[in-house]
């Protein structure tokens, strides 16, 4: 069996019939997976006609070289309709969606915290609003907003509904591990369930942004989520210490690699405000944020400073704190995008 960057790079040289152009130059090859434990390949695929004589021979040819050729046991394909306002640039209508990945090298450098409060900030200015909580490490986004562990409901056309909270829907992958188990996913399992995450979840029909709160890390787990991401614009949090800012830059150069366009940096837990004099205090120490910024070549979008304990576990900040506004900031610099 071919590994899925193989896979990936067969299926982009196949023609789209009801167009005569690869699925590269259609943009058509949505998602490539491989359910290793049944030796299966699961494709999702958007031609530029669905509803085409032409489509049943695709799936034909295509059954073949999957099997044939490449040696596996089966294959689970869906096939869409790309939009016909993009066609032949962007992919359907859920690519219009704007998938925003947070991303960092260091673990607790705030990236749950501050993927939570962009969705929540943004939600406040009217926008639809998802997150998928995709860090299997940890996945906190729950926790941070204060939404209850529990399976999700399904729907007929067995969809999976996000949970909402402050106007945003959540999916995590918390919801899937009974008693809060620590997640061993194995990769195929793994795989699918994100695959779920980004194909099958039932948002709002009129999501305009998915906010992304990716594992921590510049490893193989961490890209091949990201690598899942259809069309992701990334934004990499660090703290202003040198260590966490070298690692922030790998972790940018990694989805850069992945051609996921980074559309900045925030750093996070910048300065202190004294209550007694209200001077800042760098605490952690200065530069981090520019530092990587400049190494990548992408705007600062802000600086966040270390807030104020909050009651229970909730991690939201009203925009009336000093730590809102910044987020305010950040989140009108997305929007003008
Ligand atoms: N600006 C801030 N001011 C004060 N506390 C913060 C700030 N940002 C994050 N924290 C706190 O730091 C801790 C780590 O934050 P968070 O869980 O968001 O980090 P993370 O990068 O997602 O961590 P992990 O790697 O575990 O997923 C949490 O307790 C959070 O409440
Ligand atoms: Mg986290």
């Amino acid at each position: 069996m071919v590994s899925k960057e193989e896979l990936r790079a067969r299926l982009e040289t196949i023609i789209d019939p009801t167009c005569n152009k690869t699925l590269k130059e259609t943009g058509g090859l949505k998602h490539v997976g491989i359910d290793d434990e049944v030796g299966r390949a699961v494709l999702v695929i958007a031609l530029e006609k669905k509803d085409n004589d032409e489509v049943k021979q695709f799936k034909i040819n295509l059954t073949k070289l999957i099997k044939l050729d490449l040696g596996f046991s089966g294959l689970k394909l869906e096939i869409e309709e790309l939009n016909p306002k993009e066609k032949g640039t962007v992919l359907d209508k859920e690519k219009q969606i704007r998938y925003i990945g947070i991303a960092s090298g260091k673990g607790g450098v705030g990236k749950s915290t501050v993927a939570a409060n962009i969705a929540v900030t943004l939600a406040k200015l009217g926008h639809k609003v998802g997150i998928i909580d995709a860090d299997i490490y940890g996945p906190s986004i729950p926790n941070v907003m204060g939404i209850e562990v529990k399976l999700p409901k399904g729907t007929k056309d067995e969809k999976v509904l996000p949970y909402a909270k402050y106007n945003v829907e959540v999916i995590s992958t918390a919801f899937f591990v009974e008693d809060n188990a620590p997640l061993m996913w194995r990769g195929p399992m793994l795989n699918r369930m994100l695959s779920h995450f980004f194909y099958d979840v039932k948002w709002n029909d009129k999501i305009e942004f998915i906010i992304v709160d990716l594992p921590p890390g510049t490893g193989d787990v961490a890209l091949d989520i990201q690598a899942l991401i259809p069309q992701c614009e990334m934004i990499v949090v660090t703290t202003p210490h040198p260590t966490a800012s070298n690692i922030a830059v790998k972790a940018g150069y990694g989805a850069k690699k992945l051609n996921h366009e980074i559309i900045g940096v925030i750093e996070n837990m910048s300065y202190f405000i004294n209550p007694v004099n209200g001077q800042k205090e760098n605490i952690f120490g200065t530069g981090g944020g520019e530092e990587v910024a400049s190494k990548l070549g992408v705007p600062l979008l802000g600086q966040l400073p270390i807030g104020q304990p909050k009651s229970g576990h909730q991690s939201i900040y009203s925009l009336e704190e000093p730590i809102g506004h910044e987020y305010l900031k950040i989140v009108n610099q997305l929007i003008k995008k």
